[in-house]
């Protein structure tokens, strides 16, 4: 996978794949429901499922049917869903702009967007204690027990929420880069690796060495992944970013650009890059697609 329009076409395939399931296990749309309604709203809305392309280019890179990896897919999407309407409400970031449309808050209320959240984030953990209806696809229980451990670790105390919390805490304030790396990899950084993770379980994979590698590569792609949306907050533009640019600024959030000034961040986006590309160094071609989502996590334009 050299070439830009194969990434396209795979993340399409991707994209395909996880909607249909995401589409499958959300509570059907009803006007009666405002939070059904809500749901739908802030999942199946245009976001580009880098977290699911991961989990299934991790599953493809060990060999592995991606389709098993559907339920982990789905799942990780729908908790970084849920973390985006909640990073949007006014206690939060404060923002109208959500992938090209009005945050969740503003087109329902802040009631159903904190509803909302809550309810995707437990769905999430409903899709990945649930048998597949395909027995091809079948993961045992231990594997389906792990799976939760992974995303709920990588989201709660230890991971996303508690880098929200640290984030929020910053603002105003100013952090040294070790602090700033720790922020971003909680998070961002920690989502990103339980994708990689959820992909590895979903293929079976449980060689310690070849798991530490598949870490050392999310790790760093990972918070590369935040460094980017810190530069594109700075350079990219509203109607392509679909959020509002120059947010973070007008925040006074510690970000890279902030901090080591845009040629800095981006000097640091390609040197996670380069260490991402290193920890993939002892698999073979099927980590193509792996390969190609480092390079697409420092180059995209939004
Ligand atoms: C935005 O994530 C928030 C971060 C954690 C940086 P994405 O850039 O993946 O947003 P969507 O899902 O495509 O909207
Ligand atoms: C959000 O980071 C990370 C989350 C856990 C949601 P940002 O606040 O930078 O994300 P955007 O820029 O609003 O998408
Ligand atoms: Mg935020
Ligand atoms: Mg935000
Ligand atoms: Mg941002």
């Amino acid at each position: 996978m050299s070439t830009e329009l194969e990434l396209k076409q795979y993340f399409e395939t991707c994209v395909d794949r996880v909607d249909t399931v995401i589409d499958y296990f959300l509570p059907p749309a009803s006007t009666e429901s405002r939070l059904q309604e809500g749901m739908r709203y802030a999942t199946l809305n245009g976001g580009k499922r880098f977290r699911p392309v991961l989990v299934y280019a991790t599953a493809e890179a060990l060999g592995a049917d991606p389709l098993k990896a559907n339920h982990a897919a789905c799942a990780v999407e729908l908790v970084h869903s849920y973390s985006l309407v909640h990073d949007d409400l006014p206690a939060m970031d404060d923002d109208e702009l959500r992938r090209g449309k009005p945050t969740c808050h503003v087109a329902f209320d802040e009631a159903t967007a904190i509803l909302v959240g809550d309810a995707l984030q437990s769905l999430a953990y409903e899709v990945l204690a649930t048998e597949s209806s395909n027995p091809a696809h079948h993961l045992d229980a231990v594997c389906r027990l792990n799976m939760i451990t992974t995303l709920a670790e990588a989201s709660g105390t230890m991971g996303m929420a508690a880098g929200q919390a640290i984030d929020l805490a910053s603002e105003g304030l100013s952090i040294d880069l070790q602090q700033l790396q720790n922020l971003h990899s909680m998070k961002t950084g920690k989502l990103i690796r339980a994708s990689v993770r959820l992909g590895a379980l979903s293929a079976g994979c449980k060689d310690p060495s070849l798991l530490l590698q598949l870490d050392d590569f999310a790790t760093n792609i990972g918070i590369a992944f935040q460094v980017q949306d810190d530069i594109l907050d700075v350079t990219g533009d509203t109607k392509i970013i679909g959020k509002k640019s120059g947010a973070d600024a007008a925040l006074n959030k510690a970000t890279y650009p902030s901090l080591l000034g845009l040629q800095g961040a981006q000097e640091k986006a390609s040197e996670l890059h380069q260490k991402a590309l290193m920890a993939l160094e002892s698999l073979d071609h099927k980590a193509a697609p792996l390969r190609s989502l480092s390079n697409y996590v420092v180059t995209r334009t939004y």
